[in-house]
């Protein structure tokens, strides 16, 4: 028998964090203490209080059938969703047509992208980005086209740049700040360019937005539909998993355009079932009550932040790193590109970090560095860096000043 596997998976290089899983394995499997900086997953553990309302949730048996009546969430979950945006971003949401709910924003991405495009549209992304948005239009039949993403430009997008032959069969568009990897914020003067641009090109925008809240150094968190007409050219996703270290309850919101979320609503309704009602429950538990949890990671995030950036300063690497984000894109050394770079440090050290290249060309010459690892752990990797970068490393050759060492 010659079974076939479909042609479009062929397109799709292997998942960036299946690969470093395998890597650290071994590594592990050898006896070696590794420490990995790669995977942006809090270890913290979800707050108490949101376990309990699922535990005590998931004993009614009534939570145990198919949501067969709201696949779009359930009415209170989309309620308690609509205030947290309301209270969160002064967003007025309808809980009827403008909000549903998704097993994580990542899932959200592949819907947006089956509702949105036929086969052969153009879907803008940036790369750097998250290497889902490219796995997602690709399985979609779309075809991805890159926006660079620079240092000079804040890391956001310019639209002058695209020809106008990819704007013609442009239909869709990825957008992400707090930026995966960069840790770049955006504005709202960003935000009106967005609405401008996506409806001089019948664009829609897919805003995804899962670090909305993880923001440092007086950013103000914001979301994409604070922008006048974003309801009218897209729809943001958002997510539980970051905020409240709920990365593995799968569970995240679409909102916004109303067709699109008819759209999206359609796709879903005809891949699963919806989520189950007691993480739901949980979730309204967190949205509604635990607004603290979410300072009390900042803090965390922000004394990590600190030490890294102080080790990185005392080798000789200063940058000056945007403010959103539980992610550090940190340039690499002279004459080291980043697949280099990050070998150069598993090798020396066994701390694992991101190349920057995993999510695009222009990530060359950066690494990521994730905080969500445990304090001890992020400041043994600290040291054993430290220890290996003793001396003051090579200044590089970089032109751009915001990539200066020193
Ligand atoms: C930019 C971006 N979007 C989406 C996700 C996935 O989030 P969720 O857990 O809500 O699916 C991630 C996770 O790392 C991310 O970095």
């Amino acid at each position: 028998m010659n079974l076939q596997t479909a042609d479009r998976l062929k397109k799709i290089p292997p998942y960036l964090f299946v690969e470093l899983r395998k890597k650290i394995s071994r590594a592990k499997a050898e006896g070696v203490d590794v420490i990995s900086l790669a995977i942006g997953d809090p270890v913290e553990p979800t707050p108490g209080p949101i376990i309990d309302e699922l535990c005590l949730r998931a004993r009614d048996p009534e939570n145990h059938r198919y949501p067969t009546d709201e696949e779009r969430g359930m009415l209170v979950f989309r309620q308690e969703v609509a205030q947290w945006y309301s209270v969160r971003y002064g967003v007025s949401l309808h809980h009827g047509n403008e909000i549903l709910g998704l097993i994580g924003s990542k899932e959200g991405c592949h819907h947006f992208i089956l509702a949105c495009i036929n086969p052969g549209d153009v879907v803008l992304m940036t790369d750097p980005g998250y290497p889902a948005y490219r796995a997602s239009i690709l399985m979609g039949g779309g075809e991805p086209y890159s926006m660079p993403i620079l240092a000079e430009n804040g890391y956001l997008p310019i639209f002058e740049d695209i020809a106008l032959q990819v704007l013609r069969k442009a239909r869709a568009m990825f957008l992400n700040y707090p930026n995966n990897p960069t840790g770049a914020c955006a504005d709202m003067a960003f935000f009106d360019r967005v609405v401008k641009f996506a409806k001089a090109h019948d664009i829609a925008v897919c805003y995804d937005n899962p670090y909305s809240e993880i923001v440092f150094d007086g950013q103000k968190r914001l979301s994409f539909l604070m922008a006048e007409g974003a309801k009218e050219v897209g729809v943001e996703l958002n997510s539980l998993s970051k905020p409240y270290n709920m990365t593995g309850w799968r569970i995240g919101m679409a909102l916004g355009n109303s067709g699109i979320i008819a759209a999206m609503s359609k796709v879903k309704e005809n891949t699963d079932s919806g989520i189950f009602n007691p993480i739901q429950y949980a979730a309204i538990h967190a949205l509604k009550h635990e607004g603290a949890a979410i300072d009390h990671m900042l803090s965390i995030y922000a004394h990590r932040r600190k030490m890294v950036l102080e080790t990185l300063s005392r080798i000789g690497i200063t940058f000056d790193p945007p403010k959103g984000t539980f992610y550090l894109w940190v340039p690499t050394p002279s004459g080291m590109n980043s697949l280099e770079f990050t070998n150069y440090l598993f090798e020396k050290t066994a701390v694992v970090v991101a190349a920057g290249t995993a999510y695009g060309q222009y990530g060359e010459g950066y690494i990521r560095i994730s905080l969500t690892v445990p304090d001890d752990r992020l400041r043994e990797a600290m040291a054993r860096i430290e220890k290996e970068f003793g001396v003051t490393i090579q200044p590089p050759r970089h032109k751009d000043p915001k990539r200066r060492w020193i």
